[in-house]
């Protein structure tokens, strides 16, 4: 019986449970046999009972509506390595499996990528909600990030408007502003900040006082976690010092320091933030997500089965397709800059 193996890597993302049950159902159906690796490329490396086991169908079926992954995942330094990924390979050779799937995010595709170059026939899947691989117009988790999120600032919004408070809203996605910009468009957010625009707190407090001004007093700030990076020099100590805040000398700006920053360029607008963090990677699964992960998983079996590697699944033009790994990550990221310069001045 054809063998092939299956793990999860880097941060957590709604659906990979999900992609792992396909794998599984679809392995099962063409007769293969399936390998769970726990705990991402550790797991191949260190081989233990605990983190490398035949999965079984009848598990695996209940998996597909949870959070989280099940095979537990990690990021695995050692990887970058040529002898430990030397080590995944005898040790993927040794248990005779002939296909590896991978799901995970872009550092996960590079450990595929070199395991392919060892002759080990790999597939990426992607997984995380940060919508960070171009290649690719959703990866796993980040439909369902967004729908969190556009939940969350609902509920901030209702109270935000009870009070007469705007809100700072902080959304994750790493170096990438998807999750932050569709969070704002779907909830029509007055102003958003990204990593891939540099923006001036002098010009954010400017808008925010026009919009108070005209009447909305609970207009919404939705900050992607690396917009900071972006942002215009300003030393958030000095400003606030003489405020009474508790802030120290060189201390970067995150989304606390934004809100009362703009509250006291505001006049003393009651700015508060709200830091949505882990909520939105661990929640369940979107029907989108689900779904991707289904025909993801199917593709990636076929594909094994029939002899073809080194690549990984997408989707374009709302179909799941396949290309190479190399052509994947050698794409360059489009960033919807009209949209989010529409969104910024309405
Ligand atoms: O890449 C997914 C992600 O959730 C990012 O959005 C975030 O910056 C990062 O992982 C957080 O990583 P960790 O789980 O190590 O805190």
């Amino acid at each position: 019986m054809p063998r092939i193996a299956v793990l999860t890597s880097g941060g957590d993302s709604p659906g990979m449970n999900a992609a792992v049950t396909s794998v599984a159902r679809n392995a099962a159906y063409y007769g293969m046999s399936l390998i769970g690796i726990k705990r991402g490329y550790n797991g191949l490396l260190s081989m233990s009972e605990k983190d490398v086991y035949e999965m079984n169908l009848d598990t695996v079926l209940d998996l597909a509506d949870l959070p989280g992954t099940y095979l537990r995942t990690a990021r695995c330094p050692q990887f970058m390595d040529p002898a430990y990924r030397e080590q995944a390979a005898a040790n993927l050779r040794k248990m005779n499996v002939e296909g590896l799937v991978v799901i995970g995010g872009d550092g996960s595709f590079h450990g595929a990528q070199q395991l392919c170059n060892l002759g080990i026939p790999c597939i990426g899947i992607p997984g995380t909600i940060d919508n960070d691989l171009p290649y690719t117009e959703l990866t796993l988790g980040y439909d369902t990030a967004v729908n969190w999120d556009v939940e969350a600032v609902r509920c901030i919004r209702a109270t935000s408007r009870s009070h007469d408070r705007p809100a700072v809203v902080e959304v994750m996605g790493r170096n990438c502003g998807d999750v932050a910009l569709s969070t704002a468009e779907a909830t029509g957010s007055e102003i958003v900040l990204v990593p891939e625009m540099k923006w001036d707190i002098h010009d954010v407090a400017d808008r925010l006082g026009k919009l108070i001004a005209s009447g909305n007093t609970r207009a919404t700030i939705v900050v992607a976690e690396g917009a900071y990076a972006s942002m215009a020099p300003f030393d958030v100590y000095e400003f606030l010092k003489p405020y009474g805040k508790t802030v120290y000398p060189g201390q970067k700006m995150d989304a606390h320091l934004l809100a009362s920053s703009l509250k006291y360029l505001c006049h003393g607008a009651e700015v508060r933030a709200t830091v949505i963090g882990y909520t939105q990677r661990g929640c369940q699964p979107t029907a989108r997500d689900c779904a991707f992960a289904f025909e993801a998983g199917n593709m990636a079996v076929i594909l094994l089965k029939n002899g073809i590697s080194n690549q990984v699944i997408g989707m374009r033009n709302n179909r799941t397709y396949h290309t190479s790994i190399d052509t994947a990550l050698s794409e360059t990221r489009n960033f919807k800059e009209s949209l989010y310069n529409l969104i910024n001045s309405l």
